[in-house]
């Protein structure tokens, strides 16, 4: 399950990929609910005429349907769905919707939550690869955690994830999609020629419009052309660690501090540099918590949620499975809805 992001480039006039989620893509429960939210405020305003404006958002049934898919593919009708969490859920007003709506599309299939350290103490591998966690036989391991180093706190976590990637059990992400979904190779797929080998001629031609401007750091000329470039005029890139969840990327003049610290280290080379988007400033209210609502300067960011089941070997689906909007103050470099920076939104088309 992945959520890929994207800004409408002012400089561009194209929408450009900001980057992939294959690991804890969230906000399908909450984008969802969103949409029926603001779908409802519109008729509150008596204006029913705009309401084909708004798109709807099946997000969350989509992805749920996903899991469901993977489950039957499985195919052992008493095994169970393992959601892997983290040890204190903030996002859980997200996460468990998925659960309810799994529980409202087939009521016969059970999701269990457990964390890696509860993975490491009760999960257990049988001689063919089944994973048993508590008794139970898992047929797919949902990860909305184990994305982060912090969520690794010993060796035991890092066992828990090696067991659950030698099960038989159907993962989201396995650990390649997961590797794929790190900014490294995201910046690899970008170079000339790359798309190509996985999509025919012209779908490369059209993904590749999708991409801004992405360049390795690693110890080369390249590498050293790049870290010249940023040098010169910051403000024009972002500069990205191998992270994910927000609040890690390096913005403006802090790139200079951070290329100067890392010189020609090994630790340059896990960063890359990306070309900044700007994305066209709104005005918009944003609510949030115990802060008053005004008119402020936004900029919104769209997620575009879509699924993948599939083996080594062939690919059973792929789908488009809804959207999310996010809109944060122009001024606010990263996302943040956790933070409170930003507050999710509803996709407004008109021609
Ligand atoms: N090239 C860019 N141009 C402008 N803003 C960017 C760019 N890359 C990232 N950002 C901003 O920073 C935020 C976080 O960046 P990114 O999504 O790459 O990091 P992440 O840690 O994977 O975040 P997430 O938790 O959303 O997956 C984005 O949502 C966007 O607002
Ligand atoms: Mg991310």
């Amino acid at each position: 399950m992945f959520r890929c992001d994207y800004f409408y480039s002012v400089t561009s006039q194209v929408a450009q990929q900001v980057e992939v989620n294959t690991v804890a893509a969230s906000f399908a429960g909450l984008a969802t609910r969103i949409t029926i939210l603001h779908r409802y405020i519109v008729g509150e305003l008596r204006k029913p005429e705009l309401l084909h404006h708004l798109p709807e958002n099946d997000a969350l049934a989509g992805l749920c349907g996903a899991m469901i898919s993977a489950w039957e593919v499985y195919s052992s009708p008493k095994a169970v769905i393992l959601f892997v969490v983290e040890d204190v859920t903030y996002n859980i007003c997200d996460q468990r919707f998925h659960e309810y709506e799994i529980r409202r599309q087939r009521p016969d299939i059970h999701v269990i939550r457990r964390n890696l350290t509860q993975i490491s103490e009760q999960g257990r591998l049988t001689a063919d690869k089944k994973l048993f966690i508590d008794g139970d036989e898992i047929a797919v391991v949902y990860f909305r955690a184990g994305y982060e180093p912090g969520q690794y706190h010993s060796e035991a976590e890092w066992d828990a994830r090696l067991t659950i990637e030698r099960s038989c059990a159907i993962k989201s992400p396995s650990i390649h999609y997961h590797l794929a979904g790190t900014k490294k190779v995201q910046q690899e797929i970008a170079r000339p020629g790359v798309l190509k080998r996985f999509l025919t001629e012209s779908e490369a031609e059209q993904v590749g419009q999708l991409f801004t401007g992405l360049y390795t750091l690693d110890r080369s000329a390249e590498g050293d052309k790049a870290v010249q470039m940023a040098m010169e005029n910051p403000d024009h890139f972002v500069l990205k660690p191998q992270r994910e969840g927000g609040g890690n990327n390096v913005y403006g003049a802090e790139i200079k501090e951070v290329l100067e610290r890392l010189k020609d280290s090994q630790e340059r080379e896990a960063y890359i540099l990306m070309d900044r988007i700007r994305p066209p400033v709104q005005q918009n209210y944003l609510v949030r918590p115990h802060l008053p609502v005004t008119l402020a300067e936004v900029v919104s960011e769209l997620g575009i949620f879509g699924a993948v089941l599939g083996s080594g070997k062939d690919i059973q689906f792929t789908n488009y499975s809804g959207h999310m909007l996010r809109t944060k103050l122009s001024s606010v470099n990263e996302g943040g809805v956790a933070a409170g920076l930003g507050a999710l939104d509803s996709v407004f088309l008109f021609d």
